[in-house]
């Protein structure tokens, strides 16, 4: 079974909801081409979620809308926080669950991404779970088992359909925002350590159908290394998909 490659872009908190649409836009005009072979899609900031739904929508793009994040419950007095609903509501189809910044500035633990990834599910959306190393445990040799540890607790509870459309994004901490990268080798190992993680939870279907993603310092010139390697489906990109040009490139990559 051949998985459909994913290249999502993780805006982060950088763009107004009108830079937002004009990037869309100007995305669209390069890889309409692109969209039936490979799945392309944008997380903008929550700000910007509605008008980004609005441009999709009207122009007719097949360009998928995900969240940045969202809290677990349905409703209730969590002030700044955002419910599945509200998502759904505008169309989302994935959401971010997990990114390093959010476990390391917003306190995000195994725990409370597994929340979010059983409540994304429920409320009928893909997560996208990033899981990863630091340098330190890189350094100490403790990836894989670092990293399994992550699926293993984000991604319990869930039935084996779920978990035969989740994504996994692997995101080496080191490597993100800083131009360093694994090696393609080095980073399908720990794709397809996820995967077989994801298939000893789950079963080898989901194993096969489960989206394993690389993050981190993703460019048009690096891409298709990564995306050549057979456990890799896709990237998570962050400052690379700012720009039209640049996100269309990994796009391109991925043909
Ligand atoms: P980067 O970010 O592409 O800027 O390294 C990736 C991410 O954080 O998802």
């Amino acid at each position: 079974m051949s998985r459909r490659m994913l290249v999502a872009g993780n805006w982060k908190m950088f763009t107004t909801s009108g830079e937002g649409v004009i990037l869309i836009q100007d995305l669209t005009g390069l890889v309409r081409d692109c969209w039936d072979e490979v799945e392309v899609a944008v997380c903008p900031p929550f700000t910007g979620l509605k008008a980004a739904s609005t441009v999709i929508e009207i122009d007719g793009l097949s360009i998928a809308l995900g969240a940045q994040d969202m809290h677990w419950e349905a409703e209730g007095a969590f002030t700044g926080a955002v419910a599945p609903r509200m998502l759904t509501d505008l169309r989302c189809n994935y959401v971010i669950v997990g990114h390093s910044e959010r476990r390391e500035y917003f306190g995000e633990t195994n725990e409370t991404v597994n929340n979010k990834v059983r409540a994304v599910f429920g409320a009928g959306m893909v997560p996208i779970m990033c899981v990863g190393e630091s340098l330190a445990t890189r350094e100490a040799l403790e990836t894989e088992s670092f990293v399994r540890n992550q699926v293993m607790e984000g991604a319990a509870g869930l039935d084996s359909a779920q978990a035969s459309k989740l994504v996994v994004a692997y995101e080496p901490i080191w490597a993100i925002g800083t131009g360093r990268t694994p090696t393609p080798e080095a980073a399908n190992d720990v794709c397809r350590s996820i995967r077989a993680t994801i298939g000893a939870m789950y079963g080898p279907p989901a194993a096969t159908s489960v989206r394993v993603l690389y993050g981190g310092s993703v460019k048009p010139e690096n891409a298709k290394m990564f995306f050549d390697e057979p456990d890799v489906d896709g990237a998570l990109v962050g400052g690379a998909a700012l720009k039209a040009d640049s996100f269309a490139g990994i796009v391109k990559a991925a043909l």
